[in-house]
């Protein structure tokens, strides 16, 4: 059975657009995929740990190939178990508003807790960073005021959202990665055509 994990960024929950559209998807999918398992991890609500010093520590630990022990073992322990929850997924459905050109605070908190040695990459002195995820997709549902793929950038913003997303992604080895767009949100004469010409594309790319 196909594992989806479903991370909502936005904090605005029911006004969230991002969320509206993989909402969109979503509902498509589950109609034609019953019997998807869908995991909703919604970053305004979930208790994250702070990244503390004991944490540094762990990562760095397991980055020299040694082992841990006393509070790195429990702060290591602790960030294992969050990344396990993303690792279990075949399928990420991401819901994310830009912020300042890049991705809400938490959402970055979230990638910096799982994004971890081991667990999502590895590290070849010759090669470079080598993803250990393998045969998983992801499906970005995209949301900004006034940045859009067709305004000028960098007067209307540059898209530091879905670039960083796919480099983060690539990097623990996710390839395949789909874009829903709903971008811009606000700099636009008719917001919700918009908005519904996007959820078509959601619910043509979930068909
Ligand atoms: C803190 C914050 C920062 C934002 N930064 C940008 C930005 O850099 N560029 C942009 O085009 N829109 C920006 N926006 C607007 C949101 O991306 C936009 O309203 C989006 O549609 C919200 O999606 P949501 O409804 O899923 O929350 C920002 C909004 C907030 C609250």
């Amino acid at each position: 059975m196909t594992k989806l994990l479903y991370i909502k960024a936005s904090p605005r929950g029911a006004e969230s657009k991002s969320a509206a559209l993989a909402d969109a998807y979503l509902a498509k999918l589950r109609a034609t995929h019953p019997a998807i398992e869908v995991d909703t991890l919604d970053l305004a609500t979930e208790r994250l740990p702070d990244y503390d010093g004991d944490k540094v520590a762990a990562k760095m630990t397991v980055i020299m190939g040694q082992s841990h022990e006393g509070a790195q073992k429990t702060a290591w322990d602790e960030l294992t178990e969050i990344a396990n929850r993303f690792i279990a997924a075949d399928t990420y459905l991401i819901a994310t508003p830009m912020w300042n050109g890049g991705l809400p605070y938490k959402f970055k908190q979230y990638i910096d807790l799982i994004h971890q040695p081991g667990l999502l990459w590895g590290l070849d002195p010759e090669k470079g960073y080598f993803g250990l995820l393998q045969n998983k997709k992801a499906v970005l549902a995209l949301t900004s005021g006034a940045f859009g793929p067709n305004m000028p950038s960098p007067a209307f913003g540059v898209d530091y959202q879905s670039t960083y997303l796919k480099f983060w992604l690539n990097q623990a080895g996710v390839e395949q990665i789909e874009e829903i767009r709903f971008q811009p949100s606000l700099l636009t004469a008719d917001p919700e055509a918009d908005f519904q010409a996007a959820v078509a594309e959601a619910e043509k790319l979930a068909a």
